[in-house]
């Protein structure tokens, strides 16, 4: 077991940065940091040239001398691998390491992440130096894991540098084999676009108006995943070759464009996230009137993480004030803030944390981005915050290794993520749905988890959950129908929103009756469908007593099967009467077509109806304001409810619990602090579907 993530406790750590600081600071700098419970650190992410001062010239001293300290003081390291970062030495002699601009400007030394994953140079000295760090750094006792890159594809993830065009063409060669299966996959016969020599087919250049061809853009974005899941592939070959046996190999954040449920099964043994919340109080951005989620929103993404590695670790956790001097802000903290998104983060999954950074740069691009400590180094509020979260996760320890329990997911996969990218008709009801959903299930307290379907899912995999919504299927992947036959007919229930089985894997569309590939499944017909005319005014839908509005989109559907039947229908416009919902009941389970974009209201009634809303009803009567999150092991249950508010939030509990943090029994009327968050051990035995 990983000794951060090993099922046992809880466990605090920082993000250190021994380049930056003069060795005097070293040793009292790790010794508060294990005053305040903190065991881990991570550390030389960006510090190639502390390694490589000139190409080919070795130098490992900087980091010995600092592991040296370490260990001798017990301290837990993970050692990034610094490829994020190339030095000056290298993009001057190697250009081609350079990521570039659509138009070919090259992105200059100077920033972070300029460089390319295809770039045959920089694969060879990445490879190098990875291999150099790992070898000389990697038997040594203090190391527990590595941390390959930072953030992959985060701050820019396109790329148009020449050595992307060239691999992009042979990635293309590998996918079609012959040009003519890729014209027709692309169609390129409209607009004259027929390619008659591989030497012509590019990555999407400049065009007129910025318009591409959407097939291949798609192909595109394919192309930026696989190249950087190659990437993480190479280096987590090479590390694997020297780590210790126990130690993990991970990296951090959720970025686009890429697949993680690959890099996961190539190359890590879990996802790390970096979390931001206070990103919802940037200064410049901020909208008083915004009825956003604001830092309550990180709780989807911490979703996503979970969706990567069931449990996962916190690589930064927002500790201090945003701010590169270049351009963002934030305020520092308020007193609470800190703990409240570190147990967010648990609440989701994670079971270690380390905060960004522990001193704040007194110079660079990020000297405004505050870790627990100001320039100074003195003691802080926010060092007494920590030194209080530890005593808080001590507490925690029995909830190590459970895992979030939820009855309900989302089904999202790549293909369709990267195509609702540019196709502004798939993108609108997806963007839409995705935000609704997670909003309703959030207010209505109903955990909810994001599943990505992956080749060789099978239906059983998918039967931990009751109800499966997959928003909009448009790109129907052949591999992925089987296994949510399997579940339906087991008894499962999948809800299938409109704009669904109207595309092929290459984004074009069908010829068939839609929704084409999934007529099996949902039993129906889609002779008509419209973006919801912005003259039509609120377009309503009837489900029995239901009523709830219709967003963005109106497929007008027909039921076809003796199974099947319209049970929501349109109350407004010229397709009032047709149907918006039907429904198809498949061996023991159902499935649902709603012919819409999904909002709060229509979320909210499909939970409702097919009762899976509120699980822990029977517990606590819970004000929307206040999010419940639900981690379960061994049949005991673990809820948390926090809230992001500044003021004070009452609920109910309808029996008495034991609140983990205070030890005491509670019931009744309950107040949670601002910022405040309370753990309650749920007695009741439930299983993973909530049966008592
Ligand atoms: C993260 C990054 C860190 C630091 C931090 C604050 O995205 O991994 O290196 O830059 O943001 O900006």
């Amino acid at each position: 077991m990983y000794r951060i993530l090993d099922g046992k406790a809880i466990t605090l750590g920082t993000c250190y940065y021994p380049e930056h600081w003069d060795k005097t600071l070293w040793k009292s700098d790790l010794e508060r940091m294990m005053a305040v419970g903190i065991e881990t650190i991570r550390i030389a992410e960006f510090a190639w040239s502390k390694v490589e001062p000139t190409e080919g010239d070795f130098t490992f001293d900087f980091f010995d001398e600092f592991l040296d300290l370490a260990e001798a003081l017990g301290m837990q390291v993970i050692m990034g691998t610094p490829t994020a970062t190339p030095p000056a030495w290298l993009t001057e002699k190697y250009p081609d390491a350079l990521n570039a601009r659509k138009d070919g400007t090259l992105f200059r030394h100077g920033m972070r992440r300029h460089y390319n994953y295809n770039s045959e140079n920089y694969k060879r000295l990445s490879a190098i130096i990875v291999e150099k760090f790992a070898e000389h750094y990697g038997p040594r006792k203090c190391v527990i894991g590595w941390q390959i890159d930072n953030e992959i594809n985060c701050e820019i993830d396109e790329f148009y540098s020449e050595s992307d065009d060239r691999a992009f063409n042979s990635f293309l060669q590998d996918r079609y084999k012959t040009l003519d299966v890729l014209n027709d996959a692309w169609g390129t016969v409209f607009w004259n676009q027929t390619y008659t020599d591989w030497q012509e087919v590019h990555i999407p250049r400049t065009t007129v108006q910025g318009t591409v061809n959407p097939h291949q853009t798609l192909d595109y974005y394919r192309f930026i995943s696989d190249s950087a899941c190659r990437w993480a592939k190479m280096q987590a070959d090479i590390i694997c070759k020297y780590k210790k046996a126990d130690d993990f190999i991970t990296t951090n954040g959720i970025f686009g464009h890429v697949d993680y449920q690959r890099m996961r099964d190539e190359s890590l043994d879990f996802i790390t996230y970096d979390s931001y919340p206070n990103f919802a109080y940037t200064l410049g951005g901020y909208d008083k009137s915004s009825e956003d989620f604001r830092d309550r929103k990180w709780s989807r993404n911490l979703s996503e993480a979970r969706a990567i590695s069931p449990i996962f670790g916190i690589m930064e956790q927002q500790s201090g004030a945003n701010g590169w001097n270049t351009g963002m802000a934030a305020p520092t903290p308020r007193p609470g803030q800190v703990t409240l998104w570190t147990m967010q983060s648990i609440a989701h999954g994670a079971d270690f944390i380390s905060y960004f950074r522990w001193r704040t740069a007194s110079f660079g691009t990020e000297m405004y981005w505050h870790g627990i400590l100001d320039y100074s180094g003195r003691d802080n509020r926010r060092l007494k915050e920590i030194a209080d979260i530890n005593d808080k996760v001590k507490k925690l320890s029995e909830v190590a290794g459970s895992r979030y329990a939820a009855k309900v997911a989302v089904l999202r996969d790549y293909d369709n993520i990267f195509d609702a990218e540019l196709d502004v008709w798939h993108g609108t009801v997806e963007d839409k749905s995705y935000n609704a959903i997670f909003r309703a299930a959030q207010k209505s307290h109903t955990p909810m988890d994001y599943v990505y379907l992956t080749d060789g899912i099978t239906g059983k995999e998918l039967s931990k959950y009751e109800v499966l919504i997959y928003p909009h299927m448009t790109i129907v992947n052949d591999k992925y129908l089987p296994a949510l036959e399997e579940f339906v007919r087991a008894g499962g229930k999948l809800i299938i929103g409109c704009r669904s089985g109207y595309k092929d894997m290459s984004g074009k569309c069908t010829m068939e009756y839609l929704p084409g590939k999934l007529k099996s499944l949902t039993g129906n017909d889609i002779p008509e469908y419209t973006a919801i005319s912005p003259d039509a005014g609120d377009v309503y839908i009837k489900w029995g007593k239901d009523e709830f509005k219709a967003s963005a989109f109106a497929d007008q559907l027909l039921a076809t099967t003796d199974n099947s039947r319209v049970i929501g229908i349109y109350e407004d416009d010229y397709y009032e009467g047709l149907g918006a919902i039907t429904y198809n009941k498949l061996g023991n389970g159902e499935v649902y077509y709603y012919g819409s974009a999904f909002n709060e209201g229509a979320t909210q009634v499909f939970l409702k109806n097919l009762g899976v809303i509120d699980p822990y009803a029977e517990f606590f009567e819970l004000p929307e304001e206040l999010e419940l999150a639900v981690r379960e092991k061994d049949g005991k249950r673990f809820s948390f409810i926090l809230n992001y508010s500044r003021k004070p939030q009452s609920m109910w509990l309808k029996k008495e619990l034991r609140e983990m943090l205070t030890g005491s029994l509670n019931t009744g009327e309950v107040v949670v602090d601002g910022y405040g968050v309370q753990i309650y051990e749920l007695q009741v035995y439930l299983d993973f579907k909530g049966n008592k």
